[in-house]
């Protein structure tokens, strides 16, 4: 291929989960750490972070790739990173000519000397899997704002049948314990106040404290809210098999930890469940999320499902309905199912057809979002903290999150990153307007 102009501004876009909002954030930094310049629409080099998770993530990179082509018919250089990277590189670097280079989730730390590569003509490529080395290599946090994503802990083994991820983010690792205390501080001097910790299992999270004892994420926890100027920690995504007793107990005893608990459980059927290869049943996790409000009675809670799963009667969807009635979530996310290749779901008997799903679907999102409206309309009366994360439509209008996660609007003398004090005021399905009471001490 022929040699293009060494790119002087980059554009990172960012898609799928909070992890790949982390990961765009540090190729940011490492892009602009070797002179390059945050750029808008038209810059020289486009970063697309992808997501694999479901089928329409991954056909949305091809489309985006399609639409970088100028009207002068030149592309800008394209680097296609994130999780489609890891699973399609040879197909995306044979079906599109205009990607330049390829770069898995756990290689991006490469990402400058391979534009480089790209930049004189080669197609570079890299999806090697080492754990941990990234980190390492990239450079101090330089990012600002209210709140922040630190990732503690990536990759998954525990190989539900219809995941990607243990294939395209690698067995699961720990980031150490004092680069993560590091990190976070790096994120507090720059302003954050609220950091959330990410890992595909981040209740998995293993690791040696300062003084040589293992911990876990409960220890992690409490270590870092020993940071004055944190005021808030939460973690995301947990898998109910490593919620262990110590993590119940931080709910009850770490006052910075937010009590949000996100606890995807998939399915209220068992029989569906065993199929999934989760290693709980819709009773076991019942009984896990009654200890969890035992430590903590005002948690909110929060969950993913996956509706039409190879084989799901109607009679196993009415359990996953009936397992929304009874949790009584704040929130949930719910998805068709969608077929991976070389995942063993994509093989199993007893496919369902779309039309079924999707009335499946519609069914739960409609109880889902009952049961966030009546979670919204509990709220009202309450007094908390919100920490103020940007400016809302109307002018004096401000927009931040409640303990609970709900976004809350109010207006009033506040500004971005300030914890004020409100009283929730009226609850809608998605948010809640609050009124100021005063600038909160923390
Ligand atoms: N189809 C549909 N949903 C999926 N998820 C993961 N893989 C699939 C798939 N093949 C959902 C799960 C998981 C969330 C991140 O995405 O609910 O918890
Ligand atoms: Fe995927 Fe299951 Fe691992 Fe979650 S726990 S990342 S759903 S394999």
């Amino acid at each position: 291929m022929s040699p293009l102009p060494a790119p002087r501004t980059f554009r990172v876009k960012s898609f799928g989960c909070q992890m790949n909002v982390y990961d765009g954030e540090r190729m940011a930094e490492l892009l602009a750490a070797q002179g390059m310049e945050a750029g808008s629409e038209d810059a020289d080099l486009v970063v697309l972070n992808t997501c694999h998770i479901r089928e329409k993530a991954a056909e949305k990179v091809y489309s985006d790739i399609g639409r970088l082509r100028r009207d002068d018919g030149s592309s800008p250089l394209i680097a296609v990173a994130g999780c489609v990277a890891q699973a399609e590189g040879e197909e995306i670097m044979a079906r599109a000519p205009s990607v330049r280079v390829v770069v898995g989730p756990q290689a991006y730390h490469r990402l400058p000397e391979l534009v480089a590569e790209a930049a004189q003509g080669a197609r570079a490529s890299d999806t090697e899997m080492p754990a941990d080395a990234k980190f390492a290599a990239l450079p101090q946090r330089t990012r600002v704002g209210p709140t922040a994503f630190l990732t503690v802990q990536e990759g998954c083994d525990k190989f539900c049948t219809y995941c990607v991820v243990p294939y395209t983010r690698g067995a699961e690792i720990s980031r150490p314990f004092a680069a993560l205390l590091d990190e976070a501080r790096a994120l507090v001097e720059r302003g954050a106040r609220e950091i959330t910790l990410l890992g595909q299992n981040v209740n998995a999270w293993a690791g040696e404290d300062a003084r040589g004892r293992a911990v876990g994420l409960a220890g992690l926890i409490r270590a870092l809210a020993e940071l004055p100027d944190l005021l808030r920690i939460r973690y995301t995504t947990s898998h109910p098999t490593d919620m262990d007793a110590d993590l119940i107990a931080a709910h009850a005893d770490t006052p910075k930890l937010m009590p949000f608990l996100h606890l995807p459980v998939q399915s209220g059927s068992d029989r569906i469940l065993k199929a999934m290869h989760r290693s709980h049943s819709a009773e076991s996790y019942l009984r896990l999320l009654e200890r969890v409000r035992a430590a903590r009675p005002d948690i909110a809670l929060s969950g993913d499902f996956i509706v039409g799963f190879p084989g799901e009667a109607e009679a196993d969807f009415r359990l996953t309905l009936e397992l929304v009635e009874s949790v009584g979530y704040a929130q949930a996310y719910s998805f068709k199912f969608s077929s991976r290749p070389g995942t063993p779901a994509a093989e199993m008997p007893g496919q369902i057809a779309t039309a079924v799903t999707d009335a499946r679907l519609q069914r739960l999102q409609a109880a889902i979002n009952r049961g966030q409206l009546a979670f919204n309309a509990a709220s009202v009366g309450q007094r908390c903290m919100v920490l103020v994360e940007r400016r809302g439509k109307h002018p004096g209008q401000w927009l931040g999150k409640s303990p609970w996660l709900q976004s809350v609007h109010f207006t009033g003398d506040a500004s971005i990153g300030d914890p004020v004090e409100v009283e929730l005021a009226t609850a809608g399905p998605n948010s809640m307007s609050g009124r100021l009471l005063h600038l909160a001490t923390a």
